[in-house]
């Protein structure tokens, strides 16, 4: 075990589950317990409750669930490690050293000194090479000296193997190489990643260089090459140019759809710019923006698809807490090309002129309908209905109500009526879809236990001997006279019933936690699910024996032990014809 039993007690007492989870979620009390909405799936009602007791929490929507370093690891995307080291110095505890925890912090500072080395490498590339086409490239797209040397723009030629050797000659070693990302490996042969590419470094908030970003200089394909996700980095928890944005003194962010946008926006004189890093705006970089900014201005691109993603990331900020304005302009593909054809100081305007999110999708409601007609109204008008009936606060749902009837020239009751019947329906369908969601989940593919729709009974029996032990952990002596990991059927829960013997003759203080550096995060979720579901149910002795009994049956049924398809039956039956 990598910490002490006594370690974890000290860090989950310093560090209160509810007390923790209410930086990220919105926690309602509930009795004992409290109850949020999941931050782990999306979901409209809250299924996730907050165990204070056994200091655990459990999603009945998704599964997600386990203690506190679980829900760190999870929300944080951390390495166990990593979330401990976390939770340590939120107690202000010291973490006492150990073996896989200094790997894992050793590997992390070698990829992030190959990534300064692979920095300054792409810069001087970009300025001291003679052909400068590099340089040219960004003169081209009007990117000034100074904004190359703070963004510490780089050049990857046409070399397969410049970085590599010049990083070997570093003294790093191929295989790291291939762990930072910069190298591919294939049948034995490593490579550059980037080549013949504009290199945009992706910095975290201390200004560690943590990855590239990679545009080709020609249209060949692919456009854009990311660095994947490394020990160092995971692009659906950074943001580009967050290190900058921060200091900025505004209380709003600018959300743009790429590097070159956020740079030219940037040069423009606007230092709260950020972009994703090559995917869609995520609901961890919702939340990493809520403790920036509450509100965001969205400047994605004019296009269809970039129409599309604003309205994704108005809802995932919204989920977060975060306020959304659009801007929207003509004559442009985006922002970058505005700026260059219009300037800074109308892109200023347009910032200035940004639409509220709500009034973005009434606008949307219109498209390709032809309002000069009734059927035409009366569509956009049900749309209409729709986008006003998700608006939660009604003081602001009725201000749009009456601009709404003043410009289609509806009556405000009539429209009023409409949306809270919708909202009525919504709320019922809502928790109906939530329930679905827990009802279907577990049915048809268990990827945690597979064995569990082979042997639904003795699973039952192996949960519900679980479940007793968490509910009556001194009784683990008596438990393990009558029944060893051996009896279990399925694996997965032969495994936590053996780790969680080990841990309860180990320790004094048994917790959750303990089991957290041997389980996954998903794993930790069925296990707390177990206990979860398990809540409300009175363990009598007798029903463990019975469970007990169950898997004994189980075991000493060698004929029935092994038929797992008809070839088994059929040679079943023949046996027992000869038995006869
Ligand atoms: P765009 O295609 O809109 O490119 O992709 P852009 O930012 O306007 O770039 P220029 O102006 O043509 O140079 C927007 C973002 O999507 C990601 C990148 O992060 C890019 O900045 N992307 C795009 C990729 O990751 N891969 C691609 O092949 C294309
Ligand atoms: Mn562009």
């Amino acid at each position: 075990m990598a910490f002490s039993s006594d370690f974890i007690y000290q860090l989950q007492l310093g560090n209160p589950i509810d007390d923790v989870m209410k930086s990220y979620v919105n926690l309602i009390r509930r009795g004992r317990n409290y109850v949020c909405s999941c931050p782990f799936h999306s979901e409209k009602t809250p299924s996730c409750t907050v165990y204070p007791d056994t200091q655990s929490f459990y999603c009945f929507g998704c599964g997600s669930g386990g203690d506190v370093i679980t829900f760190i690891r999870k929300i944080e995307n951390l390495e166990y490690f990593e979330a401990i080291k976390l939770l340590a110095e939120r107690a202000g505890l010291d973490i006492p050293t150990d073996k896989q925890g200094e790997k894992t912090a050793r590997i992390k500072a070698r990829v992030l000194e190959i990534n300064r080395e692979t920095a300054v490498f792409f810069y001087k590339a970009l300025t001291s090479d003679p052909s400068k086409i590099g340089l040219s490239y960004f003169a081209s797209r009007g990117i000034l000296p100074q904004t190359i040397k703070k963004y510490g723009l780089g050049y990857a030629d046409n070399s397969w193997d410049k970085l590599k050797n010049h990083l070997l000659s570093l003294k790093f070693k191929e295989d790291e190489l291939v762990t930072a990302g910069v190298c591919l490996s294939r049948n034995g042969n490593t490579f550059d990643l980037f080549r013949n590419r504009v290199m945009f470094p992706i910095m975290d908030l201390r200004g560690n260089i943590i990855g590239f970003g990679g545009r080709i200089l020609d249209d060949g394909m692919p456009k854009y090459i990311n660095t994947a996700d490394t020990p160092a980095f995971k692009k659906s928890r950074n943001l580009f140019s967050l290190n900058f944005a921060k200091n900025s003194s505004s209380n709003r962010l600018i959300l743009a759809e790429g590097y070159m946008d956020v740079i030219a926006i940037n040069q423009a004189g606007f230092e709260n710019v950020v972009a994703t890093l090559g995917t869609a705006l995520t609901s961890e970089q919702a939340r990493l923006i809520s403790q920036y900014a509450k509100e965001v201005i969205i400047s994605y691109d004019s296009d269809n698809a970039g129409q599309k993603a604003t309205s994704k990331a108005i809802n995932l900020l919204s989920e977060a807490g975060v306020a959304a304005r659009i801007i929207s302009f003509e004559g442009a593909k985006d922002p970058d090309e505005y700026i260059k054809k219009f300037g800074a100081t109308r892109f200023k305007l347009l910032l200035d002129n940004s639409d509220g999110a709500i009034n973005f999708k009434l606008e949307k409601c219109k498209d390709g309908l032809d309002l000069s007609t009734e059927i035409g109204k009366i569509e956009c008008l049900k749309r209409i209905v729709d986008v006003l009936a998700q608006i939660y606060n009604e003081l602001e749902r009725n201000v749009y109500i009456s601009k709404v009837s003043k410009e289609y020239e509806v009556s405000s009751e009539i429209l009023k009526s409409q949306i809270d019947s919708k909202i009525a329906k919504k709320s019922k369908r809502d928790k109906r879809n939530d329930w679905k969601n827990i009802v279907s989940k577990p049915r048809y593919k268990d990827e945690i236990n597979p064995e569990v729709n082979q042997h639904p009974r003795e699973n039952k029996a192996e949960e519900g001997i679980i479940a007793y032990l968490f509910q009556n952990p001194d009784m683990i002596k008596k438990v393990t006279n009558f029944i060893t990991p051996e009896h279990f059927v399925t694996s997965f829960n032969k495994k936590v019933f053996s780790v969680l013997c080990e841990k309860l003759n180990s320790s004094t203080n048994f917790t959750l936690s303990l089991l957290s550096d041997e389980f996954s995060d998903s794993e930790m979720g069925r296990i707390t699910g177990i206990e979860a579901k398990h809540r409300d149910i009175i363990l009598t002795e007798q029903v463990v024996d019975d469970y007990i009994k169950v898997l004994h049956d189980h075991k000493n049924n060698t004929l029935s032990d092994n038929i797992n398809s008809n070839e088994d039956l059929l040679e079943l039956v023949e046996r027992l014809k000869n038995i006869k």
